[in-house]
């Protein structure tokens, strides 16, 4: 290196929400290193502060903007010593709030929404000359094409982003106005970036999309199917695992209910939310299945795939719910059997059609809330109580907190903690499970 290298920028990224932020802020690092920043794990003396907010949960922009209240101080410090912080807002709250941000919060630099995270670099490098930096347009060019670092190696489990936004349109839900319309990357991407993730040492692989069963490929791909996509991943050698999320009931098609019989490479876990139990709150969410429909769906790929275990995630609360639709839920639950689920009192989000639709008592709603949790809480508890005794195949991810330990994860997407050497970071053991906890396995190496 030459001494004229200039010292790495010290860049903190913020990530609220669900795993695609996760996967997001990933990309948005690799953008930015190209210009020369390294993340960090504290926004102190950061020379750019990035928050990839999310949407779904409630009062998110008043969350944001309380945020920026407490990054403002820390830009101001560091302008006393003399340095810069850029800040920045990205994901689904920069979506919605689009300039109103920097008119309500002048401290930030750039607002950037999903769409645009490709230009992230030129946008930081208008803010750079005092230019406004805001984009959250739809644009119609491949938004897909990101850019990759050089070839680092990789932890061993990755997200691979198959397709976002949503147009299915829940009463409930933010997504199809946030991430906007249905849009699949074309599999030959896909495919390259999954052969790359697996050369960087990438043994499992989950693919995401806000509505990824929904997949149906671009171009001269275009009527490629998730399973397709899956059997044809399955075939890239070295990569052991896949996973995909977040599914739509009504996309689950017979082949891809047959691919969770057939394709050994695909984990026996599932997250298919529901949301509700009643026929008439999933009408008036919108969600065009009955309970029925979802129950005999989930027979249907139990029968391919016995052990398959279940996630989920449920509204409770839902405007004009009544008790006795609370309790359809609570059957529902109960026929279904969850290994694992998410659950969430109605919140309304503005500019949903169910936004201006009475609310349930809040008091009961919590109640409601609190005895589904139990249930679901309870369910979770039995499964994984009845891993204990079995041998499990487990992919080794990274080390414990404990001296000697590692933590893996079953096929069941459960966390497991053992003795192991560190070296066999991204290989698959087999363990016998002999302890259970809410959230995690104890294992043995067999
Ligand atoms: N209120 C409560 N929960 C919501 N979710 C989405 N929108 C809302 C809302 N307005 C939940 C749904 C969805 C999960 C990601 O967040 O259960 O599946
Ligand atoms: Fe939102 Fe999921 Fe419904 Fe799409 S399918 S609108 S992302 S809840």
């Amino acid at each position: 290196m030459s001494a004229s290298t200039p010292a790495p920028k010290k860049l903190f990224i913020k990530t609220y929400g669900c795993q695609m932020n996760v996967y997001d802020s990933e990309r948005m690092a690799e953008a930015l290193a190209s210009d020369g920043y390294e993340t960090t794990d504290a926004p102190e003396g950061a020379d750019m502060v990035l928050l990839n907010t999310c949407h779904i949960r409630e009062k998110a922009a008043e969350k944001v903007y309380s945020e920026l209240g407490r990054v403002k101080k820390l830009a101001a410090k560091k302008k006393a010593d003399g340095g810069e912080m850029l800040v920045g807002v990205a994901g689904c709250v920069a979506q919605a709030e689009g300039a109103e941000i920097t008119r309500r919060q002048p401290l930030v630099d750039v607002v950037v929404g999903p769409q645009a995270y490709h230009r992230l670099p030129e946008l930081v490098a208008k803010a750079k000359q005092g230019e406004a930096a805001i984009d959250t347009d739809f644009p119609e060019e491949d938004k897909f094409a990101r850019s990759r670092g050089p070839k680092a190696k990789r932890a061993p489990t990755a997200f691979l982003t198959v397709q976002e936004g949503c147009d299915k349109f829940c009463a409930f839900c933010v997504v199809p106005y946030t991430r906007g319309a249905e849009i699949s990357r074309p599999a030959d991407q896909v495919l390259a970036e999954a052969r790359d993730l697996v050369e960087r040492g990438v043994v499992e692989i989950t693919l995401l999309g806000q509505n990824v069963n929904a997949y149906h490929g671009a171009g001269k791909d275009q009527d490629w199917s998730l399973a397709k996509l899956i059997r044809e991943l399955a075939k890239v050698d070295g990569l052991e695992r896949i996973r995909f999320t977040t599914s739509h009931p009504n996309d689950m098609d017979g082949d891809l209910i047959a691919a969770h019989g057939e394709v050994d490479k695909l984990m026996p876990y599932l997250h298919l939310p529901v949301q509700a139990g009643s026929d008439r709150i999933l009408d008036a969410m919108n969600r065009r299945h009955t309970a029925d429909e979802y129950i005999r769906l989930i027979e249907r790929i139990r029968a391919v795939r016995p052990d398959l275990a279940l996630s989920g995630d449920f509204i409770v609360g839902f405007p004009g719910e009544t008790g006795a639709e609370f309790q359809d839920t609570m059957s529902l639950i109960r026929e279904v059997n969850y290994a694992q689920a998410y659950s969430f009192k109605y919140s309304a989000r503005p500019g949903t059609p169910a936004s201006d639709l009475p609310l349930v008592d809040a008091a009961e709603a919590s109640d409601r809330l609190q005895r589904l949790q139990t249930l679901l809480h309870q369910q979770q508890t039995d499964f994984q109580t009845s891993c204990v005794g079995k041998r499990l195949p487990i992919l080794i991810e990274k080390p414990g907190r404990m001296n000697g330990q590692m933590i893996g994860r079953s096929p069941y997407l459960q966390a497991v903690h053992l003795q192991a050497a560190s070296a066999l970071t991204g290989t698959i053991v087999e363990a016998d499970i002999i302890a259970s906890k809410p959230n995690s396995l104890e294992g043995q190496l067999a």
